[in-house]
């Protein structure tokens, strides 16, 4: 049986003023079901592993929130990080946890801010990479790409491992350039990495010491302490040391040109919803293309009002009618303290709009 590991990390600055620091998106209703995007992650986990088995790794500041949304999770399995410190210590913390109880336990590594519309492909395609993962491999889950996107990591396909079919990766190559992108991208040899991982632990660990020595002799330490009356002074100690940088950058680019990762293409409806016009993407538009993001579900009055309008991404949420006429290709983000707008191909720089708002002070 698999264990299942939530990264409840970022704060999704692309999605601001909807995503704060505060209320981080993953514990939003994005789409206007009830379900937060990390009860949706672990929701899509129940035929693959069991309540036991799921643990999230989560800042200090979302860990009651987190424990809140997941009622049937063990307390315990909420890992609680001092500060973030990016991807790979939170996977190597979980990975080095877990180790402990079954040290050749497969893991699956999961962003808590994706959306997959299609849950049954989702749990054949982590079946099959579980197999690959057995087998020493570490695995990734392969996209089609469909646009040169520079904030993916992308998969350098080989020749067929196993039927299934999982493929060899000779390159990982983590946020390349928009041009080295599009090369990528025309080429058709490469897929977009979608941010999940399944592996042994103790593949990866292994893995983790050989490309990043000091992380690992820190979690390993962490996780000696880890559930005993230690474990807040190590961490506290030892946390603040390991190196900031993700899992991509730290072991998966190393790893693969290593010859040890492979990946399985999947199509399950995958989407990182990133920012408000991917979000739109997925949603479903009026004739006109306009989609409003509906997670005011409960509210009994007309939240949006549109006339003549084209390709609007709507976000309502503040109780107030949000009103729009004659324009078009916009994004427009209602919230009680502040107000977006911006073109819908210019979503992607909201994230310098909160830097600029955080020189502001
Ligand atoms: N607990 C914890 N602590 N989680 C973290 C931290 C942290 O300090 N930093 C990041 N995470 C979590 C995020 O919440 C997210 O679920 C996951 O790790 C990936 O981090 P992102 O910051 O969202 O990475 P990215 O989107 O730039 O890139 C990754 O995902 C892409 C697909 O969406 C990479 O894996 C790319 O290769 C990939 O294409
Ligand atoms: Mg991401």
């Amino acid at each position: 049986v698999l264990y299942g590991v939530v990264l409840a990390g970022g704060t999704g600055t692309r999605l601001w003023p909807l995503s704060r620091a505060g209320h981080p998106k993953f514990l939003h209703p994005l789409t206007g079901t009830e379900a937060s995007l990390l009860q949706a992650t672990v929701d899509r986990l129940d035929t693959l592993t069991t309540p036991e088995r799921v643990f999230v790794v989560t800042g200090v500041a979302h860990a009651a929130a987190v424990s809140r949304q997941l009622s049937a999770m063990p307390e315990e399995n909420v890992l609680v990080e001092p500060s973030p410190r990016d991807s790979c210590a939170a996977i190597a913390l979980a990975a080095a946890v877990i180790a402990r109880r079954d040290p050749e336990a497969v893991m699956g590594s999961f962003a808590s801010d994706h959306l997959i519309t299609d849950k049954e492909e989702f749990a054949s395609v982590i079946r099959r990479a579980a197999v690959g993962a057995r087998d020493g491999l570490l695995m990734t889950l392969g996209i089609t790409p469909t646009r040169p996107e520079t904030g993916y990591g992308y998969l350098h396909c080989g020749p067929e491992l196993r039927e299934g079919p999982i493929l060899r990766v000779e390159e990982f190559k983590e946020k390349p350039s928009y041009d080295v992108a599009e090369a990528y991208v025309k080429s058709g040899n490469y897929l977009w990495n979608a941010g999940m991982f399944v592996w042994r632990v103790d593949v990866f660990l292994a893995e983790l010491a050989r490309q990043q020595p000091q992380l690992a002799a820190g979690v390993s330490r962490i996780a000696q302490a880890w559930g005993t009356t230690e474990q807040e002074e190590v961490l506290g100690e030892v946390w603040p040391t390991l190196p900031r940088i993700s899992v991509d950058y730290a072991v998966m680019e190393g790893a693969a040109s290593a010859g040890r990762v492979a990946t399985v293409p999947g199509d399950f409806g995958w989407n990182d919803v990133g920012d408000f016009h991917t979000l739109g993407e997925v949603l479903t538009a009026d004739p006109a293309g306009n989609v409003v993001v509906g997670h005011d579900i409960t509210a009994d009055r007309p939240t949006v009002l549109l006339r003549d309008t084209e390709n609007l991404v709507v976000v309502p949420g503040s109780g107030r009618l949000v009103a729009a006429m004659g324009v078009r290709d916009l994004v427009i983000v209602d919230t009680a303290d502040a107000v977006l707008i911006c073109p819908r191909e210019r979503a992607q720089e909201v994230k310098h709009l909160v830097d600029q708002l955080k020189e502001l002070g």
